[in-house]
């Protein structure tokens, strides 16, 4: 069975915490899209762990995980992340495959993306990993794929400093390069998790453009950057978190006011150690905004939802979430494509009363507290996609299975 897993929102929805939990029952694990932007955080009885390019099933010994086709690599990421890991006593040998057609990010690719998101009127904000301009370079059919590092002619008319710059890594990549397609046809009766980076509102896409990334962080890219057709796909899960977030610039309507929120921005903001993994940012805070939540189910064909973060609410008397953006005298209830829509709508909240009880150590879902329960089964309502998995703390064990990934 192949499962995928994406992020429903802006990214940072605890898709690698996720990951590393069904990674259990499964064989194989494809990280699909993305590169070094990304930061997928792990927490292994107290030890954590920042993946941003490894497929976050690595921690399992028995595990392979494929970096896949649509993914931009970072050699000195990889390998430095590697480092990592062994450094602290995770074995990889043997285990980590990237996909032939898996393109490169070079040096001077990170330098042009730092130098041109600071030139623009309006910045993106991004990560300054170099992912826009590989994934340019790859449209513009100039960039160089794991498979090309084996082919003498395209090699010797690079530049000399790509040359050189490549030179080190080149017996490394290629001994890890597989041919994916073939790979999985190896692996049809092993559980495939496909993993995704960023989420539906980051997708080159279905996002919030241009202040998106440049891969394709919806389900659909498991397919391509998985390489599999999209009806090989048997299950699409969704995480969420409990409120939203967002890291670099770009509209965020249900986000907490800056003057009259502050207190309930920052009260998030640390209970939720909402602080970007590759970069350190300050993560931007606000309601859950159904609105967009719903737009990712249906354009992702989101068959679960995965919620994460449910306990930062722990403490709550009230709890509140946008159901509908007022636009000038309108009431939009569908996700607007139109950026000077989305600048301009202020959310309308429905209020949910709180639990104010801990759920540390909920282990199922009659577990949990009435109000929290209440919760959830209106966000399930409202977007017609079940909750299947609901997330309580960061730990691995925090996690409340109410449908096993594995059933359809
Ligand atoms: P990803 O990019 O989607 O993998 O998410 P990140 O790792 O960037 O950010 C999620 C953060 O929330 C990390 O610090 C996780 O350890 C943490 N986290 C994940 N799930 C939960 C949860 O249910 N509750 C809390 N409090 N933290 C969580
Ligand atoms: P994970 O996988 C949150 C954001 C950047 C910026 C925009 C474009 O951890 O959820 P880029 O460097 O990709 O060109 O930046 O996208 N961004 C993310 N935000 N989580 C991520 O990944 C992100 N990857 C990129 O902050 O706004
Ligand atoms: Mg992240």
């Amino acid at each position: 069975m192949k499962v995928v897993i994406i992020g429903a929102q802006w990214g940072d929805e605890g898709k690698g915490k996720i990951v590393d939990y069904l990674a259990n029952e499964a064989q194989v694990i494809v990280r699909f899209s993305g590169g070094a932007n990304a930061g997928h955080t792990i927490v292994i009885g107290g030890e954590e762990y920042a993946l941003h390019l490894i497929p976050s099933g690595v921690f399992y010994p028995d595990k392979m995980v494929i970096l896949g086709a649509g993914m931009v690599i970072d050699p000195v990421a990889l390998f430095s992340e590697i480092r990592m890991l062994e450094d602290r006593g995770i074995d990889t040998r043997g285990r980590i495959f990237i996909s032939d057609r898996a393109h490169i990010v070079l040096p001077r690719y990170i330098q042009i993306d730092k130098e041109r998101d600071a030139a623009r009127k309006r910045p993106i904000g991004t990560t300054g990993r170099g992912i826009g301009i590989t994934y340019s370079m790859k449209s513009d059919r100039d960039g160089i794929r794991i498979a090309d590092l084996a082919w003498k002619e395209k090699m010797d008319g690079l530049e000399k400093a790509d040359r050189e710059f490549l030179a080190p890594y080149i017996d490394r990549l290629l001994a890890m390069s597989i041919d994916l397609s073939s790979y999985l046809v190896h692996h049809r009766n092993s559980q495939v998790l496909f993993e995704g980076a960023q989420g539906t509102l980051l997708d080159l896409d279905l996002g919030t453009y241009p202040y998106v990334s440049s891969g394709m962080s919806c389900a659909a890219g498991a397919a391509i950057g998985g390489c599999v057709g999209p009806r090989a796909i048997d299950k699409v899960l969704g995480v969420f978190k409990a409120y939203s977030t967002r890291v670099g610039n770009g509209p965020l309507p249900s986000e907490f006011d800056p003057d009259s929120e502050d207190e309930l921005c920052r009260f998030v903001r640390d209970t939720g150690r909402e602080y970007g993994v590759t970069t350190g940012r300050p993560r931007r805070c606000g309601y859950l905004d159904l609105v967009s939540l719903r737009y990712a189910c249906l354009t992702n064909s989101i068959d679960g939802l995965v919620m994460t973060h449910l306990d930062v609410y722990d403490t709550f008397e009230e709890i509140k979430a946008c159901t509908a953006y007022r636009i000038g005298d309108k009431i939009v209830e569908n996700f607007p494509a139109s950026i000077g829509c989305l600048n301009s709508a202020k959310p309308v909240l429905r209020s949910f009363p709180g639990w104010k009880k801990t759920l540390a150590g909920a282990l199922t879902y009659e577990e949990l507290p009435v109000a929290a329960m209440e919760y959830i089964e209106f966000i399930e309502r409202f977007c017609e996609t079940p909750i299947d998995i609901v997330s309580v703390g960061y730990d691995r064990k925090a996690t409340i299975i109410r449908k096993s990934p594995w059933t359809k």
